[in-house]
């Protein structure tokens, strides 16, 4: 007779997770063998057919199980019900093992172990002639079985966590199995691992599993989630399905592709836009004063093609208005626009020009963005977009300049807290302290007036830190605040000269109309996902600050984790991630390629990115999305919910009570 070597390598699992091997492996919820052939050359420890949720029924792991056991690997079936007739099947057919899901008591699961075994030990029917037997050829395979079988307990029930202790001292268990879904709805806090009750009910599951030597294992969503289960002792690890990784893959890539213009249909692009023979796009910029922003718009625009190549789009500034004419002719002569002019509606009404930046003071915002949607000309427009929610709910923006949302550390610490990376966000500590007024004869622009402005630090900074709140964590839902003024007379500075950063030694004085300082307490709704789900924390911002210059920044604090990042230090990041370990306390993380767009700016890691090449990357997300890509920049909805925020703050700080942030549909900020 040949050699009894068999793919399907009958009792090897049984025996690694016996030993306190630690193993990896995915469900199966297709039913398809080829899935299950793919999963098992991409490297996975088992497969798990799932019959109980799955697309199959029992007929499919007659292909699954040979599938997978061609590259080696071992497939476990979680049986519909823990029926002898359904359990024998499935191991003739060649299962490594069975998982047995709803099991409550050690009654049940004795009984249901039973029917992995020959009599005598067990009632499992006996028949040589099916694949667990190689068809015959190694009737010895009976004397095997018992010790081969691998069984592995769900606990997905209260009841069952408190049968824990029992069930896992039980011969013929070897694995007990958290199904955390289920779990998790029977315990009262559905999809919440992170609640108390959760956590504590698997940590009890863990430690029975551990007096007794027996394997814990449970179901996560991906790696990293994996890799944290590994290192707390859970040894038996399923990450996801067939279906979810797939979809998962599916969803990252396409969206990356969808980024770039180039997997654009010719018909998706604005047809009026000059295109090149060789493919070129080249927008005609339109910009509405010449401000700080005004400048740094237009350079970023420059930057676009360098930066961002594959892109294809090569902006031309077209036509330039400030009503300040020694601006208007810096924009042709500096920043090389072909016309410029004093009045911002020839703008709007050049035909060459198909984008329009909007960089003119706060009060402008409505008139000049209304204007140019009735001219049909997309526009960026410079935060806040408006004075006050009604103007800015009035908007038909397109890209607004929230650009701190750029930062690539910042995007990475809006992944890590949707990824649940830092557990459940808890509280927050946000602050803008700037010192552009800090100067008592700092001059009194516009940002100081009521009409032209609206508020002062708190529509001027802190909408900054309310969008990064808001984009980071979760949608704001209720504020207490208060504001204070610090200097009640500047002196005062004529429009269109100077900056908001000018200095006036004896000029004539102006009442100071708004507020320096704000300070907001916040409650949260839910937002990446359920991870913020009664998240609070403090907002401040103030333009008078001794010290912090531009010091935009936030402290996330979270059960399993926190992060702290200030814009003085861009690209540092400080994670503390885990409660313990070897590494307790904040490591500091520098920009590198792996964080958002920095890759597109600096070769390596650890090289500063700057304020300016945020903006690009703002031009960047907004050209893409006029070209009728996807739209990754701020929206007029966000813009809106933001105001929304901004109002309630407001409204706080002129009554002293707590008031709720009125929801607007559509301001998602990519929260799930
Ligand atoms: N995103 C950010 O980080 C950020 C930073 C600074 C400013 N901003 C925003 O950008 C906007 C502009 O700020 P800034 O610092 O560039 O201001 P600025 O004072 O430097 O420039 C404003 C310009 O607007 C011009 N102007 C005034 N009335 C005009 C009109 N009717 N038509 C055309 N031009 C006119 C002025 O002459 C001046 O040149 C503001 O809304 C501000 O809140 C955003």
């Amino acid at each position: 007779m040949s050699a009894l070597v068999s793919p399907l390598n009958h009792g090897a699992l049984a025996a690694a997770v016996r030993s306190g091997t630690p193993t990896l492996g995915t469900f199966i919820g297709t039913a398809s063998p080829i899935a299950a052939e793919v999963c098992a050359a991409a490297g996975v420890d088992w497969v798990l057919l799932d019959l109980e949720h799955g697309a199959g029924g029992e007929e499919q792991v007659r292909d699954v199980v040979p599938a997978a056991g061609s590259y080696g690997v071992p497939t476990v079936v979680r049986v519909e019900s823990a029926a002898r007739i359904r359990m024998g099947r499935v191991l003739d057919s060649g299962a490594a093992g069975i998982m047995l899901p709803r099991m409550n008591t050690a009654d049940e699961v004795t009984e249901a172990v039973r029917h992995l075994r020959y009599p005598p030990a067990g009632d499992r029917g006996v028949a040589t002639y099916n694949r667990s037997c190689r068809f015959g050829l190694d009737p010895d395979a009976l004397d095997r079985a018992n010790s081969e079988v691998l069984g592995v307990v769900q606990i997905e029930s209260a009841v069952a966590v408190g049968h824990a202790e029992a069930i896992a001292a039980l011969d013929g268990v070897d694995v007990l199995f958290v199904g955390p879904r289920d779990l998790s709805h029977d315990l009262g806090v559905p999809g919440d691992h992170t609640a108390p009750a959760f956590t504590e009910a698997i940590a009890h599951v863990l430690a029975a599993g551990r007096r007794h030597g027996k394997a814990c294992g449970l179901l996560v969503a991906d790696g990293a989630a994996a890799a944290r289960r590994l290192e707390q002792g859970w040894s038996f690890v399923g990450i996801g399905s067939d279906s979810t990784l797939l979809a998962a893959a599916v969803t990252a890539e396409f969206g990356r592709a969808r980024t770039s213009v180039k997997q654009l249909r010719p018909d998706d692009r604005n047809r009026s836009m000059r295109t090149t023979d060789d493919g070129w796009v080249q927008p005609g910029i339109g910009l509405i004063s010449v401000g700080w922003m005004g400048k740094l718009h237009s350079r970023a625009y420059q930057a676009v093609p360098l930066v961002y190549p594959e892109l294809k789009i090569r902006p031309r500034l077209v036509h330039a208005a400030d009503t300040a004419a020694d601006r208007a002719g810096y924009a042709h002569e500096v920043l090389g626009y072909a016309r410029t002019g004093t009045d911002y509606h020839d703008v709007l009404a050049d035909p060459d020009v198909d984008v329009v930046s909007i960089c003119a003071p706060n009060m402008l915002h409505r008139e000049i963005g209304v204007a140019a949607a009735r001219a049909g000309k997309p526009f960026w427009i410079e935060k806040p977009v408006g004075r006050d929610v009604g103007e800015t709910a009035a908007g038909v923006t397109t890209s607004i300049g929230y650009n701190y949302r750029h930062v690539p550390a910042v995007e990475r610490v809006r992944e890590l807290i949707a990824a649940g990376r830092l557990g459940r966000v808890t509280n927050v500590r946000a602050v803008f302290f700037n010192s552009y007024a800090a100067e008592p004869n700092g001059a009194l622009s516009w940002r100081f007036r009521r009409d032209e402005a609206g508020s002062g630090a708190l529509g001027d900074l802190l909408s900054h830190v309310v969008d990064l709140m808001q984009y980071v964590v979760a949608p704001i839902t209720e504020v207490s605040s208060l504001l204070s003024t610090v200097y009640a007379q500047r002196p005062i500075l004529p429009m269109g000269s100077g900056t908001h950063f000018a200095v006036i030694e004896n000029g004539e004085l102006g009442e100071v109309e708004n507020d320096d300082y704000v300070a907001a307490l916040i409650r949260f709704g839910t937002g990446s996902g359920s991870r913020a789900a009664g998240a609070v924390g403090t907002l401040e911002a103030s333009r008078v600050s001794v010290g912090p210059q531009c010091a935009l920044g936030f402290e996330i604090y979270g059960t399993e984790g926190s992060a702290i990042w200030n814009f003085e230090q861009m690209n540092e990041l400080r994670l503390c991630l885990g409660r313990g370990g070897d590494n307790a306390g904040y490591t500091t993380v520098l920009g590198n390629a792996a964080l958002g767009d920095y890759g597109r700016f600096q070769p390596g890691p650890g090289t500063s990115m700057s304020y300016d090449d945020l903006k690009v990357i703002e031009a960047k997300k907004f050209l893409v999305a006029v070209c009728g890509g996807e739209r990754r920049n701020s929206t007029i909805e966000e813009a809106h919910a933001d105001a929304e925020v901004i109002a309630a703050t407001a409204a706080s700080a002129r009554d002293g009570a707590w008031h709720k942030v009125a929801p607007v549909p559509g301001a998602t900020f990519g929260h799930a």
